[in-house]
């Protein structure tokens, strides 16, 4: 299997403790990408990856080159500590550069751990909000694990250790997830937006080339008859109230 780490800590501490212990219990190859070392400049705000393509993106070459390796592995980790309550503006920035995947998603059949630690506050709102980030993605399953540091210099190994074996199991079995209700939502509303009289064109055309824009749900990952009745009516008010 193959797993690409995304420190979003300027440093390799609290934080990359856990990663290590986590990658214990995975088997395969790592890529790791430090945002630090990467230095994607400051997201400008230009419109340009969502109206566009992500290729007119100013810095489309860093971010590229670590979207190609998501793309490329079976298991995406992302790791974080809290700053002011929130994810550290690395990472922000970082997510701010994929925006576009919100409109384009493509993760479907990808995993994910979610590594945060913090001093004492806004581990579980900070693993929340990049669980809410990587479904917009796609992303098929998020397994989180989260640790208050404290003055301590120490990790929960054992809760480390059952999480990324879950995380490991669920990665081999190449099963994917039935997606929450949101996922049905939000997949649809990308899905009618594209069949607008005045769509985004690069939406357009991801949807059509993709050929989801035929699909309930992106087909790798089924729905049960109660979920493909929700997508089919979500796609259809959406369509009417979109137009
Ligand atoms: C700029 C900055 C802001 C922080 N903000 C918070 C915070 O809001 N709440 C908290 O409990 N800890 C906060 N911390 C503490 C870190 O989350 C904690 O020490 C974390 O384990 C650091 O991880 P790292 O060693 O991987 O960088 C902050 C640390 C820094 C440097």
């Amino acid at each position: 299997m193959k797993y690409v780490i995304i420190n979003g800590s300027p440093r390799k501490k609290n934080t990359w403790k856990m990663v290590e212990q986590a990658k214990s219990n995975l088997d395969g190859d790592f890529e790791e990408i430090h945002l630090m070392a990467e230095q994607i400049h400051l997201c400008r705000g230009c419109f340009n990856c969502i109206m566009e393509s992500e290729e007119n993106c100013p810095h489309h070459d860093k971010v590229k080159s670590i979207v190609d390796k998501i793309y490329d592995a079976d298991g995406i980790i992302i790791a974080s500590p809290v700053y002011a309550m929130n994810v550290p503006a690395l990472l922000k920035n970082f997510f701010d550069h994929t925006a576009y995947l919100y409109h384009r998603p493509e993760f479907f059949t990808k995993k994910a751990l979610i590594i945060v630690s913090t001093a004492g506050a806004g581990h579980n709102d900070v693993a929340k909000y990049i669980d809410e980030t990587l479904r917009h993605w796609g992303v098929n399953k998020c397994y989180k694990i989260t640790y208050r540091c404290g003055g301590k210099d120490s990790i929960d190994e054992d809760n480390i250790n059952k999480i990324s074996q879950k995380f490991r199991k669920d990665v081999e079995s190449g099963k994917f997830h039935s997606p929450k209700f949101s996922d049905i939502i939000f997949y649809n509303v990308w899905r009618a937006m594209a069949l607008t009289e005045d769509p985004i064109e690069p939406d357009k055309k991801f949807w059509f080339d993709t050929g989801l824009v035929n699909h309930d749900f992106a087909p790798e990952v089924k729905l049960n008859p109660v979920k493909k009745a929700f997508a089919k009516l979500m796609f259809f008010v959406l369509k009417r109230v979109m137009k």
